[in-house]
């Protein structure tokens, strides 16, 4: 039975998160004549106004290209470039706003480590350690450098929950070991991952750990200082920010020892057809004009998220992905694909006798987005012999009445596909 301050806590939220919604323009859109149901935050999020106004407010007042020239508006370009990175050092809790690399993205950061890190280092019969649960970005890479070096990858299997086998984990990581690179929070399964441990099996054998943070940057506090990993990745376009632009942390003594991973302009300090000086951290890895207004405007995210907090958003988010999880029991044939203990806020699944796609497209000529396939994760589907599923994922701005949306569509989908 419900307590009345269970009551009242969902009468308050239930306002909050009003108020979030309408910070959301394109939550106002239609679509196939009914209101935007948006349950595909894990591809990508909706942005907020204030995101939307510092890109056009840049590029309205004082579009100029950073740390170049000496006039009034490239000085404000640049100011508000570095007080970005600020941003992101504060969010992350980083020691210094050096170790904090712009990038295009996750898959831009996670390419970066494989090359400038990890390649110079390989030798043959080396081992890179990654789980059965990772984003092509995050096995793709280090297959090309395996490729290079005659390195070897090391797979640390998941259970049918979709948890890491920790003890598997444990063995996997040996005297070979030069890196582990694993998931925060799978994006097919929404498992989140004791990354707290897997960096302290790491550590104890003095092996450096890089996160793809991709998926949990939006539902959880990150503290790359408190959990001591040594590379951190994650993209704008999914905490609410502007796609073309993310995030590389890593600690300083690692950033300093890489090469850099590009050449061109601002990453040097010095040019001759002889030789070359390298500019310090972060700028030998931002070669080129860089993605000015994207940076801007992940900043702005960054606001927009901590004027909420991430606790905030993460216990709504636990409560839209309780209810979904049980209302959904009720739909018959479906099975959810990722049942870990500790979750993030996505809910995959399939429904027997219907291909995700059939899902996907039924649910969005009600008006609800969803994404269907293998979400650049084929060795999950592969884990559970299954060729994709669909997937739901919530954001702050998603409400029950939402989830309530997604549920009636899988009757409707149930009813035109019977068992
Ligand atoms: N990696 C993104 C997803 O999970 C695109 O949908």
């Amino acid at each position: 039975m419900k307590m009345e301050h269970d009551v009242l806590h969902d009468r308050v939220s239930a306002v909050e998160v009003k108020r979030w919604r309408d910070d959301f323009p394109a939550l106002r859109e239609k679509v196939h004549g009914r209101r935007l149901v948006y349950l595909d935050n894990g591809a990508t999020t909706q942005k907020p106004q204030a995101v939307i106004d510092a890109e056009t407010e840049y590029y309205s007042h004082y579009n100029a290209n950073v740390h170049r020239a000496v006039h009034a508006l490239s000085e404000r370009a640049t100011e508000a470039y570095e007080a970005a990175r600020r941003k992101v050092q504060r969010f992350l809790n980083a020691a210094e706003s050096e170790e904090i690399v712009f990038v295009r993205g996750t898959t831009e950061a996670i390419n970066l480590v494989a090359q400038s890190h990890a390649r110079p280092r390989l030798e043959p019969g080396d081992e890179i350690v990654i789980s059965a649960m990772e984003h092509h970005s995050n096995i793709v890479p280090w297959q090309m450098v395996c490729a290079q070096t005659a390195a070897v990858l090391k797979v640390v299997p998941i259970n049918d929950a979709g948890e890491l086998e920790l003890e598997a984990y444990e063995r996997l990581v040996g005297p070979r070991t030069r890196l582990v690179a694993i998931t925060h929070v799978s994006n097919a399964l929404g498992s989140i991952v004791p990354v707290a441990h897997i960096i302290k099996v790491a550590h104890e054998r003095e092996v450096p750990v890089l996160l793809d943070g991709a998926q949990a940057v939006s539902h959880l506090p990150v503290d790359v200082r408190a959990l001591d990993c040594d590379f951190y990745a994650f993209s704008g376009h999914k905490i609410f920010g502007p796609t073309g632009i993310g995030v590389l942390y890593g600690k300083r003594r690692l950033l300093e020892a890489m090469p850099p991973y590009q050449g061109g302009g601002d990453m040097i300090r010095s040019v001759t057809f002889e030789e070359t000086q390298y500019n310090e951290i972060p700028y030998k890895f931002e070669a080129g004009t860089p993605n000015i207004a994207g940076v801007v405007g992940l900043g702005a995210a960054l606001d927009y998220v901590q004027g909420i907090g991430l606790d905030a958003i993460a216990a709504h988010e636990g409560d839209l992905l309780n209810h979904a999880t049980q209302e959904v029991t009720a739909v018959p044939g479906l099975r959810i694909i990722g049942t870990a203990k500790e979750k993030a806020s996505i809910l995959s699944f399939t429904l027997e006798g219907v291909h995700p796609h059939d899902i996907g497209t039924i649910l969005d000529h009600q008006g609800v987005a969803i994404r269907a396939g293998h979400h650049c994760a084929m060795p999950v589907m592969q884990r559970y012999g299954i060729s994709g599923t669909a997937r739901a994922s919530f954001a702050l701005y998603n409400t029950r009445g939402n989830v309530d949306a997604l549920v009636a569509g899988l009757h409707k989908v149930r009813e035109l596909f019977p068992r």
